[in-house]
């Protein structure tokens, strides 16, 4: 198999200089989840793993040109290092979106090139852009030229369908990079476009680690955090040797507490139980409530925080149940939480 060489360093242009604010950060990120990694959400994350990298939920460049920002960049202070996830396809919207983001506070502007949705192949975006590679690259330099402050980063696939060529793969990844993304963020699978659903494309195409790996061997320069599949705190520390980073999407979402314990392996500080960094999560829910937001729309990312544990089922089920009704507030997370505190919380994960 013949070797691409690296031509990012030859042709470097002054943009390409761009550095990577946080750069510790890229070792632990949660991946971007529509209707999961909202601003609620990426709070609660926050609390988890102080140093993490967080990212939203994809948003439509268009979107966020033309729609209502308050609601779909909605951040809060807390939630840095943060990136807005973006999709689109047009260079021009791009950069005016990647403008936006920056100016609104984002730390980094991700594009998607892994989504392989039939709403989003036929809107051209998402994973199909695996396979235009120039548009890609010019949808970068277009973003950098709008944003040179603000690292313009890109999530991919390893190809889409039967695209099982390396040089394929690197192709993609050089033209980009030579447009000055330093950073990628690699779903280590490929992307079939028909006859999966998006939910299966996450399960289905096998897991090559392999790719991220030789990306990150062959082309030292680049950034490179691996995605897809880490189950574990020892298969997510095991990455770390081949790449800068990983990416814990699901894992992360369903057992948060998975977070706290990598943040606590890899960047230190006391190891605080469940119900501890729960509490810490009040005043901000109350601020919330305050506001208006329903406690539902907040609880719902807090259902796994205890999967697992002894309680951890009735404190589900008691916010579940719960959230919806007129009127919930804190004191139904103190009564979810009463239920799981009896039994010892701390020093149950190896
Ligand atoms: C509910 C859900 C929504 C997702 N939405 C996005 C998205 O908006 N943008 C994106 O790049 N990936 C999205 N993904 C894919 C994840 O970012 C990630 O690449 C994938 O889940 C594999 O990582 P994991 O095995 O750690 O979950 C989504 C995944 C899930 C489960």
């Amino acid at each position: 198999m013949t070797t691409s060489k690296q031509p990012v360093e030859s042709a470097k242009p002054a943009w390409a200089l761009q550095t990577t604010p946080h750069a510790d950060a890229l070792r632990l990120s949660v991946a971007p989840m529509m209707d999961w990694t909202d601003t609620h959400c990426r709070v609660f994350h926050r609390l988890l793993a102080p140093q993490a990298r967080l990212y939203s939920e994809m948003v439509h460049a268009n979107a966020v040109v033309l729609g209502d920002r308050a609601r779909l960049l909605a951040m809060d202070p807390c939630e840095h290092p943060v990136a807005l996830q973006l999709g689109g396809s047009e260079p021009a919207l791009l950069a005016q979106a990647a403008r936006i983001a920056a100016d609104w506070g984002y730390d980094e502007v991700n594009l998607n090139c892994g989504c392989p949705s039939d709403r989003v192949q036929a809107g051209r975006f998402g994973a199909c852009l695996m396979r235009e590679p120039a548009l890609v690259a010019d949808s970068v330099a277009a973003m950098i030229a709008a944003v040179p402050e603000v690292p313009i980063t890109v999530k991919c696939r390893l190809g889409v369908d039967d695209d099982h060529e390396w040089e394929r793969f690197a192709r993609f990844i050089d033209t980009v990079a030579q447009a000055g993304c330093r950073m990628f963020v690699v779903h280590a699978r490929n992307a079939w476009l028909q006859g999966l659903s998006p939910k299966e494309n996450r399960e289905v195409p096998p897991l090559r680690y392999d790719w991220a790996y030789r990306l990150k061997r062959e082309r030292p320069d680049l950034r490179v955090v691996v995605n897809g599949g880490i189950a574990d705190a020892d298969e997510a520390t095991a990455h770390l040797d081949h790449v800068d980073g990983a990416m814990l999407g699901r894992a992360a979402y369903h057992t948060p507490y998975l977070l706290h314990e990598l943040s606590v392996r890899w960047f230190g500080g006391v190891q605080r139980s469940r119900g501890d960094l729960l509490r810490a999560y009040r005043p901000y829910v109350e601020s919330q409530l305050a506001r208006g937001v329903f406690l539902k729309h907040i609880t719902r990312h807090l259902l796994g925080l205890f999967s697992g544990q002894p309680g951890g089922r009735a404190f589900r089920q008691t916010l579940s149940e719960g959230a919806h009704k007129p009127g919930a507030d804190w004191s139904l997370v103190e009564r979810a939480l009463s239920l799981t505190e009896r039994e010892p919380v701390l020093h149950d994960h190896p």
